[in-house]
């Protein structure tokens, strides 16, 4: 943690390999965040090594670093083949919250997906009104004397 500096570098974050892919690592950034916003400091910085990649991009970091540069330069250790990510925290959003809006959000959507589609699918009853036109446009043929494609 730089709080001069308003960021925090993450370095060895790890899952242990049995558990990786469950939810821990998720887990594990999302009460970090929260920490931070209790200290006020709302930026994250990491250099992730290829693989783990996702798992950062999935946790809100990008390649496009916002911090300027002079506020980590010469403090953060420059890694090679790996690539260099920012987070910003958002004080609005309850970070040990995420996982549990994120799914009841999914689960909204989902449903009303389901009742429009039901709605979409469902078979409607025949428009009654074309029935009707029909009937005039025969009428005002017999009118005006101008024989029907239908008698033809
Ligand atoms: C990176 C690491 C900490 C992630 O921990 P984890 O507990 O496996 O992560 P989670 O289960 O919370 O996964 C969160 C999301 O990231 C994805 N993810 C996890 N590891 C990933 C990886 N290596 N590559 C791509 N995506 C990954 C998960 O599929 C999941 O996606 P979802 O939200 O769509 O379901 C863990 O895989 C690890 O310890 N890796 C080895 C050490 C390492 O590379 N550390 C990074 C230092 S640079």
């Amino acid at each position: 943690m730089f709080p001069t500096q308003g960021f925090t570098e993450i370095v060895f974050c790890a899952v242990n390999c049995s558990v990786q892919v469950l939810g821990y690592g998720t887990y594990m950034m999302n009460h970090l965040k929260e920490y931070h916003k209790k200290h006020e400091i709302y930026h994250f910085l990491t250099f992730a090594a290829k693989d783990a990649i996702g798992y950062f991009t999935r946790q809100g970091f990008t390649k496009d670093i916002k911090l300027p540069k002079h506020l980590y330069e010469g403090y953060i250790k420059d890694y090679e083949d790996a690539m260099l990510m920012h987070c910003e925290i958002d004080k609005r959003i309850v970070y040990t919250h995420f996982v549990s809006v994120t799914q009841s959000q999914k689960h909204i959507i989902n449903y009303i997906t389901e009742q429009k589609l039901e709605r979409v699918q469902g078979v409607q009853p025949g428009l009654k009104c074309f029935s009707e036109v029909k009937r005039t446009v025969k009428y005002c043929r017999k009118y005006q004397n101008i024989r029907d494609p239908d008698d033809l």
